[in-house]
């Protein structure tokens, strides 16, 4: 396959929004307003000392200026895509995902958010530069261990919480019908407990905190994937909002 004179190596599978084709170390994914901000955010990270996350490398524009598609390092590692491996469910990947998550965050401290174009919200308190879509599908594994994180399309200002809560409901898993290879909610507030004990101890926030936001969470994502849906006319997306929105009304009730 061509594209702009070069041998690309075909479509990457995983994702369920963009295109992403693979050249050689790098990869070539769709763009938009938002992608001189999160090239900026990536090269923050690295200065940082975040190694373990995408290089920005460039961005195509077409001839308005506007941009089009980027360039990133590949990311060394398997993305796991669904229905997700056995493996996943361990203990070690929320321990290890909760402590990734804690230094990205960490790192995001200081970044010049002036004139910066995000695709989602920022929302309050702007604590940290949150990914938006910290889950295995997004996180890089070699034998079972993370080694890298992508995807950063999604990210904004927000608070710690908002993606702690988001991780939780992917790796918890927190929902009504966790799938068929995923411990089952019994053991939702021991996992829960492992995030926020792996994130940090000077954490303030329990069991309560993470289900209140995941609610909120669960109905954000719901309403993003009618927009997706009727904007790429993708029905399948209109299940999802489905499925979120029933997660968060279980979350809720398990809440009262
Ligand atoms: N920088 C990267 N390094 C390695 N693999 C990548 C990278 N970017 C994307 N991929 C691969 O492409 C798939 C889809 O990319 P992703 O950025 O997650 O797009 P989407 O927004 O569609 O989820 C991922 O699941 C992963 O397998
Ligand atoms: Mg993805």
């Amino acid at each position: 396959m061509k594209h702009l004179g070069e041998e690309l190596d075909g479509p990457l599978s995983g994702g369920n929004m963009n295109m992403v084709y693979r050249a050689g170390d790098t990869v070539v994914r769709d763009a938009g307003p938002w992608t001189p901000t999160v090239h900026r955010y990536l090269s923050y990270l690295h200065l940082a000392g975040i190694d373990w996350v995408p290089r920005p490398i460039a961005i195509m524009s077409n001839p308005s200026g506007e941009p089009e598609q980027e360039r990133l390092s590949y990311v060394p590692g398997d993305v796991p895509a669904y229905p997700l491996p056995d493996w996943v469910w361990s203990d070690d990947v929320i321990r290890e995902g909760a402590q990734r998550l804690r230094r990205l965050h960490d790192a995001s401290l200081g970044f010049a958010s002036d004139g910066a174009i995000w695709q989602s919200p920022t929302k309050i308190p702007a604590e940290v530069i949150c990914h938006n879509d910290f889950a295995p599908h997004n996180l890089a594994f070699c034998d079972g261990r993370i080694v890298g994180a992508i995807d950063f399309d999604f990210c904004s200002p927000g608070p710690r919480l908002w993606d702690i809560a988001y991780f939780a409901t992917r790796t918890v898993p927190l929902g009504a019908n966790p799938a068929e290879n995923a411990p089952g909610m019994d053991q939702a507030r021991r996992r829960v407990q492992l995030i926020l004990d792996a994130y940090g101890d000077d954490l303030v926030i329990g069991w309560d905190d993470v289900v209140r936001v995941s609610v909120i969470r669960l109905h954000d994502l719901a309403d993003l994937s009618r927009q997706k849906a009727e904007e790429l006319h993708k029905s399948h997306l209109l299940d999802e909002a489905r499925a979120y929105d029933h997660d968060g009304h279980y979350l809720a009730a398990l809440r009262r």
